[in-house]
């Protein structure tokens, strides 16, 4: 399974790089904004800031809606560094564009994926990653987990080479439960991954551990 983190920024993807366990990033316009990041020199310089960081996969955004500019801006993208997937959001002309990307070897990160049918189609066009958000599911009452099942096991059908990335996760167990399933990737903010470190009884054991290793080196 690999992790993702989904962030733009730079503190954050160091410290989950440092643990030595991060395989790539995620952003979005979203995210880029919260860092105050506006103008394209500024977006490309921080992508390019961010691939400095880790060995690859960092997903970046395109802002164009029609085909013609997704191919621009999308190749523009792929330009600042190998590291770049190219992210193209669920919709007609973002599949037609992930279609284009495929064969040109320039791989995409479909976001913004909510139905299965939505999966299949990134998955015919030929779409690297596929982001289904479960997060913004159980916002609404659906169950964002029953839907990368869902996606897992179409996949599985079909060998599919689509890897099924689990994005806008909010807590560690749609992370826990994502590898239950079988989710590729999932991708989550630092404190998720962070989480995951938890365990009152590895603190308390740790603590009893050390007062008895102090104990005997007093005496
Ligand atoms: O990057 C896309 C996704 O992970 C967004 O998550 O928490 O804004 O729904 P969230």
């Amino acid at each position: 399974m690999k992790f993702f983190i989904d962030t733009a920024n730079l503190a954050e993807i160091r410290e989950a790089y440092d643990m030595g366990i991060l395989d790539g990033v995620t952003t979005n316009p979203s995210l880029m904004a919260k860092e105050g990041i506006s103008g394209d020199a500024n977006v490309r310089a921080h992508y390019k800031a961010i691939c400095d960081i880790v060995d690859d996969k960092v997903s970046a955004e395109v802002i164009s809606t029609d085909f013609d500019g997704m191919i621009k801006e999308g190749k523009d993208l792929a330009k600042i560094d190998d590291k770049i997937v190219v992210k193209i959001p669920m919709i007609k002309d973002g599949i037609k564009a992930i279609k284009y990307f495929h064969s040109e070897g320039i791989r995409t990160n479909c976001t913004l994926v909510f139905s299965a049918g939505q999966a299949i189609l990134a998955a015919k066009a030929g779409a690297t990653y596929l982001s289904p958000f479960i997060g913004r599911l159980d916002d609404i009452s659906y169950d964002g987990l029953e839907l990368i099942g869902q996606i897992v096991h179409i996949y599985g059908n079909y060998g599919f080479e689509t890897e099924v990335l689990a994005a806008s996760i909010r807590h560690t167990m749609h992370l826990v439960k994502c590898a239950e399933i079988g989710a590729d990737v999932v991708t989550c903010p630092l404190k998720v991954i962070t989480g995951l470190l938890k365990h009152p009884l590895t603190d308390s054991g740790l603590a009893q551990f050390l007062a008895d290793h102090a104990k005997a080196a007093s005496k």
